[in-house]
């Protein structure tokens, strides 16, 4: 019958923005979050269980196994955990975001393409099997992950305070937050980035724990200033907690350049968001993000404004 063929459908799992607190969550502290409506969206095409990219010209056969490429590696990792085996449709991938920037495309990704499968193949179990094949994509991606990125691809848009202990918690809040998001052109790296934060804490543990959890009250600040809808606040608690990961070693010349330009332009809060070495920059300028907007992209870097938690 027609309507249980589900070939052409569409589903989709949006991106997130990291507002405070990403790397110190690895260690059991809360971080806030909100959720991008751009994201990644998989359609469902009669074929061979292949995964197709047009973008990047990029065609996944579902046995393949030789590829080094993370997507490969990870659309290979959500087949394993859902049990499949090669089968009747291919599933084309397209992005909405810049993908591998910080901005949750890997969890984004790894959620479209589990709801899709599990449409495909009438598999049982809803959205908890989902989550079970996005953390097989994330580790195999990510490695070590505080699980902040899939919670937030899997949850209705808002903004969410994460932690380990807790899980993921729905603030009150539901305005939108305007934000300029600026890439600075170089692959975030967020394995990398965790790894590297692992060794200070094991090289400058005291002081590694100190910065841990001095990004822990900045997240207590900055979440009561975005319920509170004081900008000024959240902005500052952004430039603070910047300084806490350029000090950890995570940020790179190109994020310094921007959040140094965001402040010269105005902005209130500058920071990376995500796994960091890379990716992009969220910059808080309330009323004035076109004017930030043109003058990051004057600077030769690629930047959008976006309404984060909508
Ligand atoms: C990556 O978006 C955020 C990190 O804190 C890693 C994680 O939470 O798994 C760097």
């Amino acid at each position: 019958m027609a309507e249980d063929n589900p070939t052409g459908e569409r589903f989709f799992a949006h991106g997130k923005v990291i507002l405070l607190g990403e790397h110190a969550v690895v260690y059991g502290t809360p971080a806030l979050g909100g959720t991008l409506s751009l994201g990644a969206t998989v359609s469902l095409e009669p074929g061979s269980g292949r995964l197709v990219v047009p973008a990047w010209q990029m065609v996944v056969s579902s046995d393949y196994d030789g590829n080094e490429l993370p997507l490969a590696r990870a659309y290979r990792a959500i087949r394993r955990a859902l049990g499949l085996s090669p089968s009747g449709f291919d599933l084309k991938l397209e992005f909405s975001l810049p993908a591998g920037a910080g901005l949750g495309s890997s969890a984004a990704f790894a959620v479209a393409i589990g709801r899709a499968l599990i449409r495909a193949h009438a598999l049982p179990g809803g959205e908890a099997l989902v989550a079970a094949a996005a953390l097989a994509s994330e580790n195999e991606i990510h490695g070590k992950s505080s699980g902040f990125d899939q919670a937030l691809a899997l949850s209705p848009s808002g903004f969410y305070l994460f932690s380990h202990a807790a899980g993921c918690l729905r603030l009150t809040q539901r305005a939108p937050l305007s934000l300029v998001i600026a890439d600075s052109g170089r692959t975030r790296d967020t394995s990398s980035a965790v790894d590297q934060v692992a060794s200070l804490l094991r090289d400058r543990s005291d002081e590694v724990r100190a910065r841990i959890a001095a990004i822990a009250v900045i997240v207590d600040k900055g979440r009561a200033a975005l319920e509170a809808r004081a900008y000024g606040e959240l902005g500052a608690a952004m430039q603070e907690n910047q300084r806490h990961l350029s000090a950890l070693e995570v940020s790179a010349p190109e994020i310094d350049q921007l959040c140094a330009l965001a402040n010269d332009q105005g902005a209130i809060g500058a920071k990376l968001t995500g796994g960091g070495r890379g990716g992009c920059v969220i910059m808080l300028a309330p009323g004035r993000e076109q004017a930030l907007q043109r003058a990051v992209e004057n600077s030769g870097f690629r930047a959008f404004v976006a309404e984060v938690g909508g």
